[in-house]
């Protein structure tokens, strides 16, 4: 039960690490909570021009998702932790992202968190959601567009690649956290107001 509790903490712990607002104190950018849409996030970040720095970010907080989970995964082996742990730990992560306890509770939309965790809990079902975001994303330009096409067809592919229902929920619970957090972008797209990034040209 301790061990449990403990590996779950450390998870938000490690999900409270925003590298937007790290990397970009470290290289003496503005806070991305101060500017474009306010979320500290790897899209976010691009819109400052800094393309490393963001590259950094997306990078910094999926594998963040990723190591949550593999440290749970691996302490559930290790000290016989019931089969929910690494996903506990997942949800933990990205509330983590979503709330940190180290910036205020400032956190992001938790989409590049999502794809990490998602990636360690599941491989297959990881590289589906990131294929799908490619996908939207190379069509439409619109970041969130993507992330929330990613996020509707997760519990879809759950369902199609482990067929268990608990699995699926909790996918569906997760793509519910995703969307909500989406509110402003949703508004933006409803209304046609929502930013694209442009093609390369
Ligand atoms: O990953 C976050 C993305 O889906 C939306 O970001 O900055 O356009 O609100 P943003």
């Amino acid at each position: 039960m301790i061990a449990s509790a403990l590996t779950i903490l450390v998870a938000y712990l490690i999900g409270s690490l925003s590298f937007a607002v790290i990397f970009s104190k470290a290289f003496g950018m503005a806070d991305p909570r101060s500017y474009g849409s306010g979320n500290p996030g790897a899209t976010n970040v691009l819109r400052s021009g800094r393309k490393a720095v963001a590259a950094l970010t997306l990078l910094g907080d999926a594998l963040k998702g990723v190591a949550a989970v593999l440290l749970a995964k691996w302490a559930t082996a290790r000290y016989g932790l019931p089969d929910f742990v690494p996903a506990l730990a997942g949800f933990s992560v990205l509330l983590g992202h979503i709330w940190p306890v180290f910036f205020g509770f400032q956190g992001g939309k938790g989409v590049a968190t999502a794809l990490g965790l998602l990636l360690a809990l599941n491989l297959w079902l990881g590289l589906a959601c990131a294929a799908t975001w490619l996908v939207v994303f190379l069509v439409t330009r619109v970041s969130s567009l993507s992330a929330l096409v990613a996020a509707g067809t997760a519990p879809v592919y759950a369902w199609f690649i482990d067929g268990n229902a608990v699995a699926t929920g909790a996918i569906l619970g997760l793509a519910a956290l995703l969307f909500w957090r989406h509110k402003a972008n949703i508004a933006r797209l409803l209304s046609g107001e929502e930013a694209a990034f442009k093609k390369r040209t």
